[in-house]
């Protein structure tokens, strides 16, 4: 197939005119890079000057926190306080990011509920719609460490609410000055905007939870405030996932239709990102299971509910799958995570004529020692080491100026992780070790 045939290859144009030159999207992926006053640094300028030059049409950035109160991880990036923002700063990432013409749009996000920590008084909970904890596993070891770390959220007063969506837009218009192309509104995996659309996390009787439309008005409010705002060309999309709504996730699966289509009726979005399975399963293995089936049936039902562009993010590792997906119209993007983190240029070898279908494929790799994280019972502990093992490939291109490793095992990393910060003490250890040993002779 030549590449003018290939979906993939295809250029789009957003309902904001913004025009994208394929339909190949990084997918957002926290960099785990905040430092100092956690505004984009020389690591994350390292590390977005690689992907710059992967060939993208489309580059979303990791999660950018909106309230320096309450991110997600103290290693986040953060929108910090007027007075001390510097735009210097957002500018040249933005710059970097589009240097090569791919168009980056930031995801922002409150992590709501998820916040253990942040710039807030020691040991004062995060906010949320409603006072409900997040659950992290039924045992004793869970539930201490989920009190803890986490503790129980504070229910959001109007003000507190009114606030919020202020935090989104002031975030919006700066990142519209820095020069990026859009935002992504990070509305999934459990974060403060859905945590209101979900029942299980918003139990309010008031306008923003009484009915499962009230549940949408946090969301409205801020694609509104956002819209009255920024430019016309400026993108807004939202990010949703699919295990949000599966059994044991935040909603129930037909809420989540009304919800896309209500967002659908109420306009100002120009694409919704769903992830949350994997959607492309491996024919060579013969390899699928029932989350796989749940999430293409999701995505089919999804683009039967809305016309807004779908970015499809979960699983995709081969051309001929990316290509099946967009030519039988299932989506209208692909979006790639982990693969992009080994392979930064991994967009090139997709769309290159010169390299056939067979070979047209992210690497295949195995995550060495993961195994072992499936005996601690805290919930999704080894998906987390997953997420940081990519992020330490991620470390070794932005910190070190290395290449990824994906022989990389999680013992040995932990072990060094372990040498490099306690190097100094380790003298001092083998010395009570060495006299305690004399002692005994
Ligand atoms: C290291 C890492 C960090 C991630 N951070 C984010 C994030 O900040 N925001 C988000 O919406 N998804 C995040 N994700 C999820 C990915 O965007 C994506 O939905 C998921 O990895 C599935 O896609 P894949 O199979 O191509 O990896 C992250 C994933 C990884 C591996």
């Amino acid at each position: 197939m030549s590449q003018n045939e290939m979906p993939i290859a295809q250029p789009f144009e957003l309902p904001c005119g913004l025009k994208l030159s394929n339909r190949i999207v990084k997918a957002p992926m926290s960099e785990m890079l905040g430092s100092g006053d956690n505004q984009p640094n020389e690591y994350i300028y390292r590390l977005y000057e690689r992907w710059a030059k992967g060939s993208f049409g489309l580059m979303l950035t990791g999660n950018v926190q909106v309230d320096e109160r309450y991110p997600g991880l103290m290693t986040d990036m953060i929108i910090p306080s007027k007075d001390k923002l510097d735009i210097t700063k957002w500018k040249q990432y933005a710059n970097i990011c589009q240097s090569h013409g791919t168009p980056t749009i930031v995801q922002i996000n409150h992590a709501g509920r998820q916040s253990p920590l942040g710039k807030r008084p020691f040991r004062e909970p995060p906010i949320a719609p409603s006072p409900i904890p997040l659950s992290i596993g039924d045992n004793i070891f869970a539930r201490t460490l989920q009190y803890l770390v986490i503790g129980t959220p504070i229910e959001m007063t109007r003000a507190q609410i009114d606030e919020a969506v202020e935090k989104f837009v002031e975030a919006t218009e700066f990142m519209a000055k820095a020069g990026f192309a859009g935002v992504e509104l990070h509305a999934s995996y459990g974060y403060l905007i859905s945590s209101f659309l979900s029942s299980k996390t918003n139990r309010r009787n008031d306008e923003y939870g009484a009915t499962s439309k009230d549940r949408m008005r946090f969301l409205f409010r801020i694609i509104d405030a956002i819209r009255a705002i920024v430019p016309q060309t400026f993108a807004v999309g939202i990010k949703l996932n699919s295990t949000d709504f599966s059994t044991g996730g935040l909603l129930e699966e037909e809420e989540v239709y009304d919800q896309i289509r209500w967002i659908d009726e109420h306009g100002g979005i120009d694409f919704i990102e769903i992830s949350g399975g994997t959607y492309e399963h491996d024919t060579r293995s013969k390899r699928t299971n029932r989350l796989d089936t749940n999430f293409i049936e999701f995505v089919a039902k999804v683009r039967k509910t809305t016309k807004i562009a779908l970015i499809v993010t979960g699983g995709f590792r081969t051309r001929e799958g990316m290509n099946d997906a967009i030519r039988s119209d299932a989506c209208d993007f692909v979006g790639i995570a982990r693969p992009v983190c080994i392979q930064f240029n991994l967009p090139q070898i997709l769309l290159s004529r010169d390299i056939p279908d067979n070979d047209a494929r992210a690497m295949r790799y195995n995550i060495r020692g993961i195994q072992l994280f499936n005996l601690i019972p805290i919930k999704d502990i080894s998906s987390t080491i997953r997420v940081f093992w990519h992020n330490w490939q991620l470390h070794r291109v932005a910190i070190e100026n290395r290449e990824p490793d994906p022989t990389l095992s999680i013992h040995g990393k932990i072990f060094s992780i372990f040498l490099t910060k306690f190097k100094k003490i380790i003298p001092l250890f083998v010395l009570s070790f060495a006299i305690l040993y004399a002692s005994f002779l």
